[in-house]
């Protein structure tokens, strides 16, 4: 990252964040770094240098030795993201200061915080092009998801009982649908081509009259494909027409796609949508629900209580983690563009920097994607081998473990690509603070492993002899 970048970063945090971080700073060169591994942090003999310091907590770095002890490079920003240092300058007075309930109607201290939530409420709004009565706070994108889906089910369920969404979902949603599915709704999962986009000539023929909901994913969280949300709420509108029915409803998950590309919820048609603190460099365990109130999106909450959020969503507001909500939000609506040209740009280094070194690699998904996640197989090499080979890069792979074996992830699955090569997938998670020097790292790591694991492999060196393996036949013992 450039410097003027860093220091952009580093100077919203308070003056009292930051003596106390100096405080726990246990060297004496102290250097505010953004919260992300430097490259000069990563674990590699080739890159050892003298004074790498990163002194915010969770950060820390030390060399030892000559050797750099330090943590693997993130790369990993679909599982989560680091949260942005303003976020927590934000945060940080509702955790010692201003403490207060914000439903708390008699004094100062719930008032305080009730300007924070409604402050919040309307930078995630904005983000998304929705008005601030229509955001409800949840924990999260699986709470929301859970929340939208088993509402807008049970609130509709004496006149429909239909809900079509697809198999590539993410296992919320998934499970939230064999959930209603056990308890007498039918649901439709919609297969993907194999750049992972769903049909719309598919979606219009799984459509009728008793489809309550269609729960359409904006950005995946494995391939970063981006599913037409607008051609989507169009189609529903045109089908509702002609049929002369009431419009099923239409909500996306869009953990993965709020912050990283362009969402404007009445432009798009969107009835309802979910969204993830900690996807876009707010605080974990907060999130969102856009449900509409114009016309109004009628569900059933599934959490009793104090009625707070529109009734939809009993609890106190947790102030200080919905405050980091709303000005990871915020930054995000300022931000976003700036993003997603340095995020388009490390993903095209690190895609040509491997394919122009490594042979047989396929990218999986969409070319058209959200660039931050980038998914490629690695033909003739072992996933696992592949990922404990390259312990000092924090990744996923595209085998998920589940109970005792390893199974190729059900994503993938639905593209079509075979198991191996399901497999062999490494996710590489780009984003805000991901450094050019961390993309050159991870591109001349995967490089030597790939490389290396194959020269040891008998399936390569019979690629390498020309013979063509997919016309073997094995023989079984
Ligand atoms: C597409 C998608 N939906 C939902 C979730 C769940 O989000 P949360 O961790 O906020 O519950 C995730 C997180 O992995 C995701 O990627």
């Amino acid at each position: 990252m450039n410097p003027a970048r860093l220091r952009a970063l580093a100077t919203p945090l308070r003056a009292g964040v930051r003596a106390q971080l100096r405080a726990a700073a246990p060297r004496a060169v102290r250097t505010l770094v953004a919260p992300t591994t430097p490259a000069s942090a990563s674990v590699s003999e080739a890159h050892v240098v003298e004074e790498a310091v990163a002194d915010v907590p969770g950060f820390k770095v030390s060399s030892k030795g000559g050797k750099i002890a330090g943590r693997p490079i993130y790369l990993d920003m679909q599982a989560t993201t680091p949260m942005d240092p303003r976020v927590l300058d934000k945060m940080m007075p509702l955790f010692t200061e201003q403490y207060g309930n914000p439903h708390s109607r008699t004094h100062a201290y719930g008032w305080e915080a009730e300007e924070y939530v409604e402050e919040a409420r309307e930078n995630v709004a904005k983000l998304i092009g929705a008005g601030a009565k229509d955001i409800v706070f949840t924990s999260g994108a699986t709470e929301s998801n859970n929340m939208i889906i088993k509402g807008i089910a049970n609130f509709h369920k004496s006149k429909k009982r239909h809900i079509i969404t697809t198999q590539t979902e993410h296992k919320c949603v998934l499970d939230s649908c064999r959930f209603l599915s056990t308890q007498g709704f039918e649901i439709t999962y919609l297969p993907v081509s194999q750049t992972g986009l769903i049909s719309l000539d598919e979606l219009k023929a799984a459509l009728r009259p008793d489809t309550s909901l269609v729960s359409i994913m904006a950005v995946n969280n494995e391939i970063g494909v981006i599913q037409p949300l607008a051609e989507i709420s169009q189609l529903l509108k045109a089908y509702a027409k002609e049929q002369g029915v009431t419009k099923p409803l239409f909500h996306t998950d869009a953990a993965q796609a709020v912050g990283k590309i362009a969402i404007d919820v009445e432009a798009m048609g969107i009835d309802a949508l979910s969204i993830s603190g900690h996807k876009i460099y707010g605080p974990k365990g907060v999130g969102a629900a856009y449900v509409r109130r114009r016309p109004r999106v009628r569900l059933e909450p599934l959490i009793h209580g104090g009625g707070q959020e529109r009734g939809l969503r009993s609890g106190t507001v947790p102030a200080p983690i919905v405050a980091g909500l709303g000005e990871a939000a915020r930054i995000a609506t300022v931000e976003r563009e700036a993003d997603h040209a340095h995020v388009s740009k490390l993903s095209e280094r690190l895609i040509n920097g491997i394919t122009s070194q490594v042979e047989h690699v396929v990218r999986n998904g969409d070319v058209n994607g959200y660039p931050g996640c980038v998914n490629l197989s690695f033909a003739y090499v072992e996933g696992e081998s592949l990922l404990m080979a390259l312990k000092d890069v924090a990744l996923s792979s595209g085998s998920a473990c589940t109970s005792a074996s390893l199974e190729p992830s059900y994503v993938l699955r639905a593209l079509g690509a075979a198991d191996d090569m399901a497999h062999s997938s490494l996710r590489f998670g780009i984003g805000r603070f991901t450094t050019e020097a961390e993309i050159d790292m991870v591109i001349d790591r995967i490089v030597k492993v790939v490389t290396k694991l194959r020269d040891m492999s008998p399936l390569w060196e019979m690629v390498q002899e020309g013979i063509d393996i997919s016309k073997i036949e094995w023989s079984g013992h």
